[in-house]
């Protein structure tokens, strides 16, 4: 048993807690007995932020009789990259399938609340996937390149949202989108040639390229640099702080360091809640709650 574990409820468990709050980044540490009580599962931090990309407002997600989400607030920032961090099991990937109705490809999985994105309503069962799954495009933990050329990985997209059909746009489509991903020096020589022969990392950024070629307002990425090298990874998260001057991103990631090192806002999950939010640096050097403070001292998770 740790001394945590004997801490009382303190007054600040009972207390909302308001973005005001929140300490300087460098205010001194809040002493570890007033942090918000583990038992408490209310959000601390600030879920919302001015002019947001897009809106949360109390999403469950339930597979059968799991609640695997549970009355989620969250906003994502225009021009951010907004991490996802907890441990196994909590809801991460869930939350992030939220984000472009992927939750509905899973049969058992029932998704409750509003997300609205650009004004409109994505919960709306009105609504058409296929645009909206190109506006809030996914990039998975393992590189999934189509077998078919580099060349043709970047184009599918554009093809079959008829953003271009003549050979030039499509080529322009094609330069840019490997430009932004960082890839086209790489690859600019070799277009013809299937993606699947690419590296691991460079496989990954062909995958960055072909979200990108159709112009997406969010990426979600779930896990990106985990079936990577530590160069590939470094590359990708230098390619992932230029994109966000364009793209918001929402990125689950395993490692704490590069929550850190590229996220301007970091959300820590836990069994289904979302315990708190906030700006990077204070979540990962004066976290409000216990269960925060825990998991990134390595006490849980
Ligand atoms: N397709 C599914 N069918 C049933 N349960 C699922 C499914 N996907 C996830 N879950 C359950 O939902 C919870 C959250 O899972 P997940 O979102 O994958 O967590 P994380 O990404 O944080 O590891 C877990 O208990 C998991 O077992
Ligand atoms: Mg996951």
């Amino acid at each position: 048993m740790t001394n945590n574990e004997t801490t009382t409820e303190t007054e600040a468990a009972t207390t909302p807690v308001s973005s005001t709050d929140i300490p300087a980044v460098n205010a001194p540490s809040t002493p570890a007995s007033s942090k918000i009580s583990r038992d408490n599962r209310s959000t601390a931090g600030e879920v919302r932020v001015d002019a947001p990309r897009m809106r949360c407002s109390e999403i469950n997600v339930y597979y059968g009789e799991k609640h695997a989400i549970k009355n989620l607030s969250l906003d994502v920032g225009n021009a951010e990259i907004l991490s996802m961090i907890g441990p196994s099991g909590c809801g991460k990937s869930t939350f992030l399938r939220c984000l472009n109705r992927m939750n509905d490809t899973i049969e058992i999985c029932r998704v409750t609340g509003s997300i609205v994105l650009d004004g409109k309503e994505i919960n709306d069962h009105t609504i058409d996937v296929v645009p909206l799954r190109a506006n809030v495009g996914m990039v998975f933990q393992k590189p999934n390149p189509f077998p078919k050329s580099i060349r043709e990985n970047v184009t599918f997209g554009p093809k079959i949202h008829g953003l271009a059909s003549h050979k030039d746009d499509l080529e322009a489509i094609v330069e840019d989108s490997l430009r932004k991903a960082g890839l086209w020096n790489e690859v600019k020589d070799r277009l013809d040639q299937p993606g699947t022969g690419l590296s691991g990392g460079q496989q990954q950024r062909l995958c960055i390229a072909r979200t990108i070629a159709v112009k997406p307002e969010i990426i979600l990425m779930d896990e990106p640099c985990s079936a990577l090298d530590p160069i590939s990874t470094a590359a990708i998260e230098e390619l992932m702080l230029e994109l966000k001057e364009n793209f918001s991103i929402c990125i689950v990631t395993h490692s704490m360091q590069q929550a850190q090192r590229v996220s301007d806002r970091t959300a820590y999950f836990h069994m289904g809640d979302l315990i708190e939010v906030g700006d990077t640096q204070q979540v990962f050097t004066d976290p409000l709650h216990q269960l925060t403070e825990d998991y990134i001292t390595g006490r849980f998770g």
